[in-house]
C-alpha cells in the first residue's frame, strides 16, 4: 500500500531544516510482559500466555499469541543501545509479567520477573537515569494495588533505588507514585503516577475517593510547579479515556476519569507531556480547554510485547513489538517529535532479528512537532483524510493489522483520540455515526431511484 499522503511532502522540507541544537531525547518503553514459559521445545503450546491458543508461527523472537520471550527482551534492550545508546533518561511504563492466572504466578514469580527487567535496563544502561511506573500486572494478584504500604511496594522500591531520588523513596512505598527535578535540573520536573489504582479492575480502590491520596499530592505538586515555574511530564501506565479498539471501553472508574481530566484541565500549563502505555497499541489523546483549543496530549507507547488480547469484542489485536525515542526541546519540554522503532516479528523468526525505523511523527503526518496543536492537527488529517487514517491505523498495530479502516473503526479511533470525558466521547460516537448515516439514506434513496426509473 502506498502511505504518501501527498499533500503535505514540502511541509515536511521545511520543517525538517530546523535546528537541532536544544534537542535532547529519551527512550520510552512499556508493556515488555515477560513469559519465562516461552519454549519452542515445549510439547505442545510453547508459552502460557497464549492460554489455549494456536502458535503455528512461534519462533526464536516470540509469537502474537504469546507474551515475550528473553530472546526478544534481549533483542529489544540491545536495538535501545545501538540506536540510541546515550539518551537522557527512560521511562519505563510497566507491565512486566505475563497474561496467565495468578496462580501460575504469585508473589515471589512477579517479583523476581521485575527484577529481570530491571536488570537487564541497568546491565545495558547503567549510568542512565529510568523514570519507572508500576503495570496493572506488576502486582500480585494482578491489578490489585493498594492504596496503602505493603510489602510489594517496599520490595520494588529496592529494586529500583539506584533510579530513584531518597526523597522518591516515601511515596513510593506507600502508595507506588512519586516526583522528582526532572535530571535534577532546576525548572524541570517528572510526575510518576500510579494510575492503577484508578482501574476498574482494582477492587481494593473501589469506593475511595482519593486512593493513596494520590490526587491531592498531584494537584499539590503541580501547585508548586506552577509558583516554582516548572515545566513538567507525567507518566503512568494504565491511562484515563477509551480504548480505541473497542468502542465504550474505558479503564478508569468514572470518577477518577473524571478527576483526572480536572487535574489536567487546572494545571495544563504546566504540564508539557504526559507518556502512557498499557494499550499494546500506538495511539495518542487530545486534552481541550472549555473554549476547545487544545491544551495537553498524551502519547501512547506500543508494547514490546505481540501478545493478541483476549478482551472480548477485540478482533485480531496483536501488535508488532514497537519501542519510540521522544526528542524534545531540553528549555521548554516541548516534544518537538516521536520516532518510532519496531521488529517485524513474522521476518525476525524467519530471517534475523531487524529493528527498523517504522515512522517519525513530523514526517508521516506533515506537522512542526508534537506540540498539542499539532497533535490536534494530526487528528483533523486522521479524522477528515481516509489516507492519514489508514496509516494512522498501520501504526496503530505497529504494522501487523494492514487492513482497511473502515467507518466505524474510524469512529472508534477518532472519538477516543479526541474525548477523554466519557459523555463527550459518547456525543462525539453519535455525532460521527450519524454522519454516515445521511449518506447511506440519500445512496438508498438514489439506488431506489434508479431502480424505479429503470422499471419504467
Ligand atoms: C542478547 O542480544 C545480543 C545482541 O543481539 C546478543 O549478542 C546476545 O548474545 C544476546 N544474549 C542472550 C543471552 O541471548
Ligand atoms: C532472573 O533473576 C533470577 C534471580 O532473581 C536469576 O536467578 C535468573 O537467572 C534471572 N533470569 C534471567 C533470564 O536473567
Ligand atoms: C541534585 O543537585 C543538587 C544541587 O545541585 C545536589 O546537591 C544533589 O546532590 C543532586 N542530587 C542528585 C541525586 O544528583
Ligand atoms: C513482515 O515480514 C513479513 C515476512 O518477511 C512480510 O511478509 C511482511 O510484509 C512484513 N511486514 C511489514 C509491515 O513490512
Ligand atoms: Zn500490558
Ligand atoms: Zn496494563
Amino acid at each position: 500500500m502506498d502511505f504518501s499522503c501527498k499533500v503535505l511532502v514540502f511541509a515536511v522540507l521545511t520543517f525538517s531544516a530546523k535546528g537541532k541544537e536544544l534537542t535532547g531525547s529519551f527512550w520510552h518503553i512499556t508493556d515488555l510482559h515477560w513469559d519465562p514459559t516461552y519454549s519452542l521445545g515445549n510439547s505442545g503450546s510453547v508459552c502460557d500466555s497464549s492460554g489455549s491458543r494456536p502458535t503455528p508461527h512461534a519462533g526464536k523472537f516470540g509469537d502474537y499469541a504469546c507474551d515475550s520471550p528473553w530472546d526478544l527482551i534481549n533483542s529489544t534492550v540491545n536495538a535501545m543501545k545501538d540506536i540510541l545508546s546515550d539518551p537522557d533518561f527512560i521511562v519505563w511504563t510497566g507491565d512486566d509479567t505475563p497474561h496467565v492466572p495468578n496462580e501460575d504466578l504469585g508473589e515471589e514469580a512477579v517479583l523476581r520477573i521485575i527484577g529481570n527487567l530491571t536488570h537487564i535496563l541497568q546491565a545495558l544502561f547503567p549510568k542512565t537515569k529510568v523514570y519507572s511506573a508500576m503495570g496493572n500486572h506488576d502486582y500480585h494478584p494482578k491489578s490489585q494495588l493498594p492504596p496503602v504500604q505493603n510489602s510489594i511496594y517496599e520490595q520494588i522500591q529496592k529494586l529500583w533505588e539506584d533510579w530513584l531520588d531518597s526523597s522518591s523513596r516515601d511515596t513510593f512505598k506507600k502508595g507506588g507514585y512519586y516526583t522528582e527535578m526532572l535530571l535534577n535540573r532546576t525548572g524541570f520536573r517528572i510526575i510518576v503516577l500510579n494510575s492503577n489504582l484508578y482501574y476498574d479492575q482494582n477492587k481494593v480502590t473501589e469506593n475511595i475517593q482519593d486512593p493513596a491520596g494520590q490526587f491531592k499530592w498531584a494537584d499539590q505538586v503541580l501547585t508548586e510547579a506552577a509558583k516554582n515555574k516548572e515545566k513538567v511530564y507525567i507518566i503512568g501506565h494504565v491511562p484515563p479515556g477509551c480504548f480505541e479498539k473497542k468502542r465504550h471501553k474505558m479503564w478508569f472508574r468514572p470518577e477518577f476519569n473524571k478527576q483526572y481530566e480536572q487535574l489536567i484541565q487546572k494545571h495544563h500549563d504546566v504540564i508539557i507531556g504526559q507518556f502512557f502505555g498499557h494499550h499494546h497499541t500506538d495511539s495518542f489523546r487530545m486534552f481541550y480547554s472549555t473554549t476547545g483549543s487544545p491544551i495537553s496530549s498524551m502519547f501512547l507507547t506500543p508494547g514490546v510485547t505481540p501478545w493478541k488480547t483476549t478482551l472480548p469484542g477485540v478482533e485480531d489485536g496483536a501488535n508488532n513489538p514497537g519501542i519510540r525515542v521522544f526528542e524534545y526541546d531540553d528549555k521548554t519540554l516541548l516534544v518537538k517529535d516521536v520516532v518510532t522503532y519496531y521488529l517485524n516479528l513474522t521476518y525476525a523468526n524467519i530471517a534475523q532479528a531487524r529493528w527498523e525505523k517504522e515512522y517519525r511523527l513530523t514526517e508521516a503526518f506533515g506537522v512542526p512537532d508534537a506540540s498539542p496543536a499539532s497533535m490536534h492537527h494530526v487528528l483533523e488529517r486522521i479524522a477528515d483524510d481516509s489516507c492519514y487514517l489508514q496509516k494512522y491505523y498501520a501504526f496503530n498495530s505497529v504494522n501487523y493489522d494492514r487492513s482497511v479502516c473502515n467507518a466505524d473503526c474510524r469512529i472508534d479511533h477518532v472519538c477516543a483520540i479526541r474525548e477523554v470525558n466519557l459523555d463527550a466521547y459518547e456525543r462525539c460516537v453519535e455525532k460521527e455515526g450519524a454522519s454516515l448515516v445521511v449518506p447511506t439514506l440519500l445512496s438508498i434513496g438514489f439506488a431506489l431511484a434508479v431502480s424505479m426509473w429503470a422499471s419504467y
